[in-house]
């Protein structure tokens, strides 16, 4: 099977980012100069798989950054919902016709590069309907009670944690979550409800750094990732 080639992008933008505690939507704040949203736009804006991409957004619109129109490639904005999963439904509303594949992105985790998208991409074959980055858990893992004592040690043997972005055929990705919705099933993971509706999803190693901006020190420590990143300019190195 030929690589995909015809992908839109859905960037999930309408939650209220209430853990990192700053009174405002966390996708709007700055990172590194320009709202957190900009990062994963412009990795998506950039792919050449990826032709079209829709923005689900807070419906009030409230701080949503201008800079957003700069990108060629935005072809919707979708109001979002109360939930994730609702906020997904809503964008799926404004695929395009002509859109086999869709890969789903959390701006909140503004950390993601393009070899990642290549690889999610390039494992998207006749084996599976959706194709999802995931890390090995290397922590031992204990269940803790809410009065903070250890009550039971969990097996991690083949427990492996998920990121976005996630890539999924269109007909297994609106099916699936039509059926979670009329089983009242609210899922935080679009692979959730593929597997519980009998797809195949196919996992490859994701990466560390693409962590979710989630509690409030970890603005700085994406900032820190960026910055790991930039390339010095030729010859100015001493
Ligand atoms: N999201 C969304 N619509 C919602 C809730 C979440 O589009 N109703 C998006 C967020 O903007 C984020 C992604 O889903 O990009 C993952 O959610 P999460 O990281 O939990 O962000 P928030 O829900 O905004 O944060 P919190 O749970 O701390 O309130
Ligand atoms: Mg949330």
């Amino acid at each position: 099977m030929s690589p995909v080639s015809t992908v839109t992008a859905v960037l999930l933008a309408a939650g209220s980012g209430e853990r990192v505690g700053s009174g405002s939507p966390k996708q709007f704040l700055p990172l590194a100069g320009e709202p957190m949203v900009i990062h994963s736009l412009r990795t998506l804006d950039a792919c050449p798989a990826v032709d079209s991409i829709v923005i689900a957004l807070p419906f009030d619109r409230s701080g949503w950054p201008r800079e957003m129109e700069g990108f060629a490639k935005v072809a919707a904005y979708a109001d979002g919902g109360p939930t994730r999963q609702n906020s997904l439904a809503r964008a799926l509303e404004h695929l395009p016709e002509d859109a086999p594949v869709v890969m789903v992105h959390d701006a909140s985790r503004p950390l993601l590069t393009g070899q990642l998208l290549r690889s999610l991409l390039g494992a998207l074959d006749d084996s599976c309907d959706g194709v999802i980055p995931a890390i090995p858990l290397e922590d031992t893992i204990k269940r803790v009670s809410t009065g903070m004592f250890v009550t039971e040690q969990l097996d991690r043997n083949g427990v492996w944690r998920v990121q976005t972005p996630q890539i999924f055929r269109r007909e297994a990705l609106v099916d699936a979550l039509t059926r979670a919705i009329e089983a009242g099933l609210e899922a935080t993971d679009c692979s959730h409800m593929l597997t519980l509706g009998g797809y195949r999803v196919k996992v490859v190693p994701g990466d560390p750094q693409n962590f979710k901006v989630t509690r409030p020190g970890d603005l700085a420590w994406a900032e820190a990732v960026l910055a790991s990143r930039t390339v010095p300019p030729a010859g100015g190195r001493l």
